[in-house]
């Protein structure tokens, strides 16, 4: 028997919360708050940290463990199974083959040799590549085949892309549980099993949408489609806080995949002597007092998580910068890189800008966005600081964002 004592000094070796809970009866999170991590993919900024959920679900006669965690936190997954005494796990379900989910394995393989891993057949493939584990080892299912783990039913959805070709959604039918992985999450590290703080929990979600789905938008209809005549009482997503009232979060995907943008322009910038920054705070003035709502970010120091969620309903984006070594400002084009990659619904493109002697920024810019079916509205690109002939250049490219909101119905 495990003491108080040893049960404490355990607990304080591991990061995360290193305790399971049940999420209903015999239905237990397993997986680990990752509070400190700052950044994903070397790219993606966590300022609320992350989580890698997993849930451990007992049936009558078969044990199934869904999604594993990221591998650096894999011995708090292992102990939240030694501490619900788990001697057996029948299946291990892999809904993404994505290392923060699937990382772990060979561990969980290793710890349950009766496991079978379960997941699609793109996903196999992919899992044996990257942890190279025996092919003896998977079961693949296909779209809608179930598993029964006796009074429990699991049944399979394939739902490509989301956000990468082998995903899969697993759906706990009696409890009308939905386990999406990456689809619905957030990145979040919480004490709260649900989502309580809502006003975080809807950025957070906006957020990783704009970064994670949205390259995917017409993909995520398709898989909106598919699962619109399920029930769902809970969704469990392997990343944040869990949907106990799932209808904000589908309500909220909807909109996100499907409604027009807004009367809304994204300004990133750069600015390196003043002459840019001017030109922006000028057109920004103009675009307010149309009635178009602007977000500014300087690019010297902005979060691109908040850009990327700004760009989720985004009718226009203007992009400013002064001219370097005869091109935009890297920060800029970083940004134009990013724009173009994560395809935001976006209608309008225009620029603006300064130089010294000379420039190709427009054209630089312009052909780093082949993604984005927009219109391109003339650019304002001045020599040296902005005149009086430059501002009135401004005020008709606020007036022409204007009309173009208003004719395609967006003010
Ligand atoms: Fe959370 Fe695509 O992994």
């Amino acid at each position: 028997m495990v003491g108080p004592e040893k049960d404490e000094t355990k607990m304080t070796k591991l990061p995360g919360n290193a305790k399971p809970r049940e999420l209903k009866k015999d239905i237990w999170y397993v997986g680990a708050q990752d509070w400190d991590r700052r950044l994903f993919d070397s790219l993606i900024p966590l300022p609320d940290g992350t989580s890698y959920n997993a849930y451990l679900i007992k049936g009558s006669e078969k044990t199934a463990l869904i999604d594993t965690v990221n591998p650096p936190m894999k011995d708090v997954l292992l102990d939240n199974l030694d501490q619900l005494d788990i001697k057996r796990i029948d299946y291990v379900i892999f809904n993404h083959a994505e290392p923060d989910h699937s990382g772990s394995i060979r561990e969980i393989l290793a710890k349950y040799p009766e496991a079978q891993a379960v997941c699609t057949d793109k996903c196999k493939p992919m899992l044996m590549d990257r942890f190279m584990v025996p092919e003896a080892r998977f079961k693949t299912v296909a779209d809608k085949e179930t598993i029964s783990l006796g009074n429990r039913t699991l049944e399979f959805i394939h739902a490509p892309w989301v956000h990468w070709p082998e995903t899969m959604l697993t759906y706990l039918r009696e409890e009308k549980i939905l386990f999406p992985c990456d689809f619905f999450g957030s990145h979040i590290a919480t004490t709260d099993m649900f989502v309580r703080d809502t006003g975080q929990e809807a950025e957070a979600a906006k957020r990783y949408y704009a970064e994670i789905m949205m390259p995917f938008r017409f993909q995520i209809q398709k898989n909106l489609e598919k699962i619109k005549d399920y029930k769902f009482d809970i969704i469990a997503p392997s990343h944040g806080p869990i949907h106990d009232k799932p209808e904000y979060i589908i309500k909220a995907y909807n909109s996100w995949a499907y409604d027009e943008p807004g009367n809304i322009v994204v300004l990133p910038y750069i600015s390196m002597h003043g002459s840019t920054r001017r030109m922006v705070s000028y057109l920004v003035d103009a675009l307010t007092r149309k009635g178009i709502s602007v977000k500014q970010f300087d690019l010297a120091d902005s979060d691109i998580g908040k850009i990327a969620m700004e760009l989720v309903d985004a009718a226009t984006i203007v992009l400013g910068t002064p001219t370097v070594l005869i091109g935009p400002h890297p920060n800029v084009a970083h940004a134009a890189f990013l724009a173009n990659a994560l395809k935001p619904k976006a209608k309008f493109v225009s620029i603006i800008g300064s130089y010294g002697w000379g420039t190709k920024a427009v054209e630089t810019l312009a052909g780093m966005i082949p993604n984005l079916k927009v219109e391109i509205i003339p650019p304002v690109i001045i020599k040296g600081y902005p005149k009086d002939a430059d501002y009135e250049a401004l005020d008709k490219l606020a007036d022409s964002i204007a009309e173009k909101h208003q004719a395609a119905g967006l003010s």
